[in-house]
């Protein structure tokens, strides 16, 4: 099937590759000159493990193409939707704009008896405006909100291999043959027996905050568990591994830490507390509110744990941070934990260098007056504490012993309780970490 993604982002970019692989031909459109430029020279513009072999593979192929141009979109018989919507400047709500140009756009092109699917995160009622604006301009076209769930480093397995599909369909006649169009794309992972779940417009958006509400509460849950395991001496990984083992409760996404970040969780959960006040629900989900603040507090915590551990000033000490992507195996930065600590170190007094293996040149752009390292051991020259913010692997993997010569005092924070805590002490450093005991 020929199909068009608009929008090349982390999401736009992935699937355009990855419905390659599923036997389609697919135009990739994004108003960004040097990405579609990149894209098509078989050069990823971003960091995602298993990508960069995937689009040389699927260019190679002749079926993915990449334009600025929206022309280029001409005769696709499905239209995805993959542009960001961030947070609005200065208020909660999510920034449709992307979408709307998009949508606009797209009636440039647009057919009769072809289907634009939303794949964007969008506030619950955005699919249901556009499919009548779609209809009163291109009557015959259909419409479909169909969320895509990826994780940043797990993009190209999860877009390949979804747990499940859900389909926001029109309601009526329409329905049949937008999820016949959606069937067809997705064929394969049909074929395989995963779960689909078909429905309207609304239950579809809202799958999609629903679903990194739950997840960013659970995050929050073992974060305020973390906070009283500190006022009480207990130790917060021991009771997550504990509590985990109950199946109805389950050990993923009970890591307690610096909290989340990243381009989702945050920001689609201040937007879908923005968009229940609109629908006069906003008390539904005032927890969500809650569950942000005990996510930012993580932050602060973290750079109060660090004064502490330099004798109670920052001021001229130095720091290394290892991490600063959002997470390991991806090179975002946006809302990242890692980089917001490193900054209030450094606003506070602090000597900081940071190091990341694939997040540096992005940090570089946003926070210019941070002092980066190309290795975990440059950063750590003559620190006076060592704190480990992204949980990469070479980072997990350090040796205590041989790290332990590089710096001038043996001091390690690990804010991602991703070390091994028994190695490192044995190895002469004091280990703190949030939610458990000082060693
Ligand atoms: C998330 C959702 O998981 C995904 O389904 C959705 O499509 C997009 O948003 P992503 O933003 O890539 O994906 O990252 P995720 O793996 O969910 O992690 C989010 C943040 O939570 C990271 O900062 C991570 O470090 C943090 N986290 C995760 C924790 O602090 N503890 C955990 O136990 C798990």
């Amino acid at each position: 099937m020929r199909i068009s993604v608009v929008g090349c982002g982390y999401l736009g970019a992935v699937h355009a590759a990855s419905l390659v692989e599923l036997g389609h031909e697919v135009v990739g459109v994004d108003v960004d000159e040097r990405k579609v430029q990149a894209l098509s020279r078989g050069r990823s513009p971003f960091y995602e493990p298993g990508f960069q072999d995937l689009l040389e593979h699927s260019l190679a192929s002749g079926s993915l193409s990449f334009s600025t141009d929206i022309n280029a979109a001409a005769g696709a018989r499905v239209h995805f939707v993959c542009v960001g919507t961030p947070q609005k400047h200065g208020e909660y709500g999510a920034d449709l704009r992307f979408v709307q140009t998009a949508a606009e756009s797209l009636l440039e092109v647009l057919e009769p008896g072809e289907l634009v699917a939303g794949k964007s995160t969008v506030p619950v009622g955005t699919a249901a405006r556009l499919a009548a604006m779609f209809q009163e301009k291109v009557p015959g076209s259909l419409l479909a909100w169909n969320p895509e769930f990826l994780r940043e480093g797990f993009a190209v397995r999860d877009t390949l291999h979804p747990d499940r599909l859900v389909y926001g369909l029109p309601a009526g006649r329409d329905a049949g043959a937008a999820q016949a169009l959606l069937d067809e794309v997705y064929a394969p992972i049909v074929a395989r027996g995963v779960p689909k779940v078909e429905t309207d417009y609304a239950t579809a958006e809202m799958v999609k905050t629903a679903a990194n509400s739950f997840l960013a509460t659970k995050i929050s849950f073992i974060n305020a568990m973390a906070e009283l395991c500190e006022a009480t001496g207990a130790d917060v990984k021991q009771l997550a591994d504990a509590i985990g083992y109950d199946d109805r409760i389950g050990r993923k996404f009970l890591n307690a830490g610096l909290g989340f970040g990243g381009g989702c969780l945050p920001k689609d959960i201040r937007a879908f507390m923005a968009r229940a006040g609109e629908l006069g629900a906003d008390q539904a989900l005032t927890f969500l509110r809650e569950v942000d603040n005990i996510n930012m507090r993580r932050r602060i915590r973290m750079v109060e744990l660090a004064r502490e551990v330099c004798d109670g000033s920052l001021l001229g000490k130095r720091v290394a941070v290892l991490g600063a992507a959002f997470k390991p195996d991806s090179d975002d930065i946006r809302d990242s934990p890692a980089l917001n600590v490193a900054a209030q170190l450094q606003l506070q007094g602090a000597v900081v260098r940071v190091t990341d293996p694939a997040a540096v040149e992005n940090s570089r752009r946003q926070w210019p007056q941070l002092d980066y390292a190309d290795t975990a051991e440059e950063a750590a020259e003559r620190a006076d504490a060592v704190l480990v913010l992204t949980e990469w692997r070479e980072y997990r993997e350090l040796d205590p012993v041989a790290f332990g010569t590089v710096v001038a005092q043996k001091r390690v924070l690990d804010g991602r309780n991703a070390l091994d805590r028994e190695a490192w002490l044995a190895a002469g450093w004091s280990y703190r970490a949030l939610g458990r005991r000082a060693g």
